[in-house]
């Protein structure tokens, strides 16, 4: 099964799913105003982003806009989004990545005369050079977000002369990164420019207009015929119709409408059965993304690390996880020995130690856990550096942290974390390799050779995603009964079996134990009977040999060996009642990545096995917000 075909067989634009970060929506209505349409459909594109929203309408009086940081909601019942004049007009609901939250970063972003307005879902990577260019022009910014460089662009060219679609053509040629964008302008009230690269737009027709969306929920309400715009393309939404159009050279594009059979609730689960098996499955575009933070972050937090005199690694949970794995990859990239600590034993473990001397790097993909919150409050009143590394632009975390980077993983709805676990570990990975640059303690040819390996991973766990579900479901169902599961692991492992441990307690209620597994002779080993299921995470890495000691060691038990292994490692498929295969050539402490994806659907398929809703597992909450 692909990720792009839905469970009951039809297929889907695959490229449709990339992943970004906003929904942005809009039509060109033959009557009646767009706001309130604008407005419900941002509602049906919440779930992508839903930090701040706004809408612009444009009629022959001029352009209208309302925007504000806070929920759809919120900003509807304090400024009225349906109340904007005007048959068209564009729309925002924001997740963000460059600028807080705030009403200023809200979009629409305009020009220095207010009468261009622009929506943009993705990641300009050139902002701050076109910034510059701009600025030199007295061009007048407002925010602090990438986007806002767009409609000053378009600005130019129509101060030079041009008319909308050529200015926004010649505009989004000087951008780099991923972009769809709207654009609506007061000076041609009849049309509204669109245009894609990366980033998801889908165009709908109906017989009352047209429409654009990030995303297929918010079109359903108004018509099942849709039109995908492909990389490189722009549309001209005009009272005439629908016009697609290449970038490049103009040239006219002619393409069919689609005619989709889907209910709302598949289209925002993209087709799969759960939030959680869409976020699994959207890895390889999350991971990218998380390869493309601004360095500047990056060498900012490296620089912190390295003045470390005793760094702390604080989080809970998954988070907590990643931090472990973290540990391994500062010590062996960096020479820089770290302390991996559950955030809620932080004060009890360490609090008697913690002074100005130390820094507390935290991990919370929500910002919002209070037990993180509480021991950065403790670390800060003893004069401690607190760092963050979070998913959440504008969460607390941020706001307390001397400097943080958010991960760029977009919205996680399944209470599971996933995604968001392996684009918290790409970042500590990045981290260790910045922070490996500045110490020198690995040759620049390693370095070299480890950030081309980094670069693949998007596409290795692609390939496992895509390869090995089937397999993993068949494993799932084998061992649904099982009374309990270990997970073991060596070296960086040993935080991936702790990943594996937790996925499968949390969604399948299987109780589950991990283990370093040379601490398995200590003790555990005395649970283990015929048949008793025993995942070894085991690349082919330095723990290799050990590994199979143990796992000899669990044999002799009768224990049912389970294996995440190297493809190449035909020694160890031998050993192994079920296995599945890595791709091969996975650097040591960049294993935990791909490693832990099987046993992300492990779990999933454990839950789905036994009847549970993975999205929503009993007894707990997306972010745990009280001690
Ligand atoms: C993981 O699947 C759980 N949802 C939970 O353990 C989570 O990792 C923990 O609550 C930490 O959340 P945070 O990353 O938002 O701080």
């Amino acid at each position: 099964m692909t990720s792009a075909q839905l469970f009951n067989g039809s297929p889907l634009d695959s490229s449709i799913w990339r992943i970004c970060l906003c929904g942005i929506f809009g039509c060109l209505l033959h009557s009646g105003n767009a706001a309130p349409i604008i407005h419900s459909g941002l509602k049906q594109l919440e779930y992508r982003g839903y930090d701040s929203v706004g809408v612009a309408t444009i009629n022959d009086k001029g352009l209208f806009l309302k925007k504000d940081a806070g929920k759809i909601d919120e900003v509807h019942a304090m400024l009225d989004l349906d109340d904007l004049p005007g048959s068209i007009g564009i729309g925002h609901t924001r997740w963000a990545t460059h600028g807080a939250p705030l009403k200023i970063n809200a979009h629409p972003h305009t020009d220095c005369s207010q009468r261009i307005a622009v929506v943009h879902n993705g990641i300009i990577e050139n902002f701050s050079i076109l910034k510059e260019t701009l600025l030199n022009k007295e061009h007048e910014f407002v925010s602090r977000t990438d986007t806002e460089v767009i409609p000053h662009l378009i600005e130019e060219e129509i101060i030079a002369g041009a008319n909308l679609e050529d200015a926004v053509r010649t505009a989004v040629r000087q951008l780099e990164g991923s972009y769809a964008l709207a654009v609506i302008s007061a000076e041609e009230k009849d049309k509204i420019v669109c245009v894609r690269n990366q980033s998801p737009l889908i165009i709908g027709e109906s017989v009352n207009g047209l429409f654009f969306s990030s995303d297929i929920p918010a079109l359903l309400p108004h018509t099942n015929k849709v039109v995908y715009l492909e990389n490189g393309e722009m549309a001209v939404l005009s009272r005439e119709g629908l016009v697609i159009k290449r970038i490049e050279d103009g040239s006219i594009v002619s393409r069919k409408l689609t005619e989709l059979s889907l209910t709302m609730e598949m289209a925002q689960k993209k087709g799969y059965p759960h939030f959680m098996l869409k976020e699994i499955y959207e890895q390889p575009e999350t991971l990218g993304n998380a390869l493309r933070l601004q360095r500047n972050y990056l060498d900012l937090i490296a620089t912190f690390l390295d003045r470390a005199e005793e760094l702390y690694l604080v989080a809970c949970g998954t988070s907590y996880n990643a931090c472990l794995a973290g540990s391994y990859m500062f010590s062996s990239l960096c020479n820089l020995a770290t302390i991996p600590v559950i955030a809620s034993e932080f004060i009890d473990q360490y609090g008697g130690a913690v002074g100005i001397q130390s820094t507390v790097l935290a991990l919370s993909q929500s910002g919002e856990t209070a037990d993180v919150l509480h021991a950065i409050d403790y670390s800060r009143y003893h004069a401690a550096t607190i760092l963050g590394l979070t998913n959440t632009l504008g969460s607390t975390l941020t706001r307390v942290s001397r400097a943080y980077v958010c991960q760029q993983t977009g919205p996680e709805i399944g209470v599971a974390a996933s995604k968001t676990y392996t684009g918290q570990l790409i970042v500590m990975a990045q981290l260790a390799l910045r922070l490996s640059k500045i110490r020198g303690k690995v040759s620049q040819d390693a370095i070299d050779e480890l950030e081309a390996r980094l670069a693949q991973i998007p596409d290795v766990v692609d390939k496992i995603i895509n390869g090995q579900a089937e397999r993993v479901k068949e494993i799932a169902k084998k061992y649904s009964d099982a009374r309990c599961y270990y997970f073991l692991g060596r070296g960086i492992s040993n935080s991936t079996a702790a990943e594996g441990r937790l996925k499968l307690l949390e969604l399948a209620y299987i109780p589950s134990i991990a283990y370093p597994a040379g601490e398995s002779k200590h003790g555990p080993i005395s649970l283990i009977e015929k048949g008793f299921p025993v995942v070894f995470i085991c690349p082919r890495d330095s723990t290799r040999k050990a590994v199979i000691s143990n796992i000899m060691e669990m044999k002799a038990r009768g224990a049912s060996i389970i294996c995440i292994l190297d493809e190449t490692d035909k020694e160890m498929m031998d050993l192994a009642d079920d296995y599945v295969p890595i791709p091969t050539n996975i650097p040591e402490i960049l294993s935990p990545i791909p490693y832990s994806v099987p046993l992300q659907l492990l779990a999933y398929y454990s839950s789905v096995e036994k009847g549970i809703d993975p999205d929503q597992p009993r007894n707990l909450a997306k972010s745990v917000t009280v001690l």
